[in-house]
């Protein structure tokens, strides 16, 4: 998707979107990445899940999907980035076109459909950056066509224990059909179970990793507070709320509407901090929450931020205002801080509520 600087990024979007994104993707491997890194200051210092971000504006999956360029992201200022979706095997994905922006409303429509190179090149990358610092997760995912998708991720994390810096279990994708229902109260005991008792495996008698679970905006109070429920019950340390939407909102403009897959971006803001909220009065501060969806300025981050997230992710925006939008939330988050009379982020975490 379009990220240079803020003329590439105008050029950019004159290419088709999936065009766009793997040229991005080759110029930023290439070395020609911005360095526009956001001044860190200890107000938005957070911890969070385990995790301890310079800044709580983090990339979210789906960008890099196969770990090629969480450095040069970093380097643009994001407090963390989370790479995948991977699988354990590589896939195509859906065929194509199957990403669509749409400028009028802001927003992007994808039905990618977890195209990744698999397990394999994603370790190799990790690997090819051991030692280099800044804050990357890995997004697990389960292949189309797998018979124990539970498996999937079991794999997933194994394969990268120790590479990366935490975890994330993503079931909320709407474009392998079916992986939403890993969701459910059955298969998110089956799978969070396995998940937990690998974990303990793997974690020995040393520090354990994080691992954050990632949901869809589409679940109801009744859903919310059972999610949260079982996600404390086997320790995962934090939720992210949310994914995109299969909803279509009646406001849509954009020729693409009508394309099926989830949608981001702008219309996703207000039902994503909704659901934030949400997850934030069900969890009563007992999880952390990472909010998710439609961010493209300080005050969205804040208003998540105050609706209980300890730390935000953006995606969409990207395509819109280019990679200077990180250096320009921070410094818009520490003035909003400070107005308040805030020393800290975590100050505000749900103070709406
Ligand atoms: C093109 C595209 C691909 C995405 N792929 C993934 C993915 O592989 N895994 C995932 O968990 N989320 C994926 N997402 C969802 C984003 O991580 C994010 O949750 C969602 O887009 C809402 O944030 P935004 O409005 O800032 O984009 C994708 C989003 C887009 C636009």
């Amino acid at each position: 998707m379009s990220f240079i600087h803020k003329a590439g990024t105008a050029v950019l979007r004159k290419l088709p979107a999936e065009r766009a994104h793997m040229t991005t993707v080759k110029l930023l491997r290439a070395g020609f990445g911005p360095k526009i890194r956001a001044k860190n200051t200890s107000d938005l210092a957070v911890h969070i899940g385990g995790l301890d971000l310079p800044n709580p504006i983090g990339l979210a999956a789906g960008f890099d999907k196969d770990c090629d360029v969480p450095d040069a992201m970093l380097g643009a200022g994001f407090g963390f980035v989370e790479c995948g979706t991977v699988t354990p095997k590589p896939q195509a994905g859906n065929p194509k076109p199957r990403l669509f922006r749409l400028t009028e409303d802001q927003a992007v429509i994808n039905r990618m459909g977890f195209n990744n190179r698999g397990l394999e090149h994603f370790h190799a990358r990790l690997g090819a950056r051991h030692g280099r610092g800044g804050i990357v997760g890995a997004n697990l995912g389960a292949n189309k066509d797998s018979r124990d998708r539970a498996a999937d991720y079991v794999t997933g994390l194994t394969r990268l224990w120790g590479k990366c810096d935490y975890f994330t279990i993503n079931i909320s994708s709407p474009n392998t059909p079916g992986l939403r229902k890993l969701q459910g109260a059955d298969a998110m005991e089956d799978l969070l179970g396995r998940l937990c008792e690998k974990r303990m495996e793997l974690t020995g008698d040393k520090p354990s990793y994080p691992m954050f679970l990632k949901v869809a905006p589409d679940l109801d109070f009744a859903e919310i507070e059972r999610v949260v429920e079982q996600a404390r019950q086997y320790g995962m340390d934090a939720i992210i709320v949310s994914n995109t939407t299969i909803a279509r909102p009646d406001s849509l403009q954009s020729v693409h509407k009508g394309e099926g897959g989830g949608l981001s971006g702008q219309p996703l803001f207000e039902s994503s901090t909704t659901i934030l909220r949400e997850f934030y009065a069900a969890s009563q501060g007992s999880i952390d929450l990472i909010g998710v969806g439609g961010v493209s300025n300080g005050a969205q981050a804040y208003a998540k931020i105050r609706a209980g997230a300890k730390a935000v992710q953006l995606y969409s925006a990207l395509v819109y205002h280019g990679p200077q939008l990180v250096a320009q939330i921070c410094q818009d988050l520490s003035a909003r801080l400070k107005a308040e009379g805030f020393d800290n982020i975590l100050q505000a975490v749900g103070a709406d509520n």
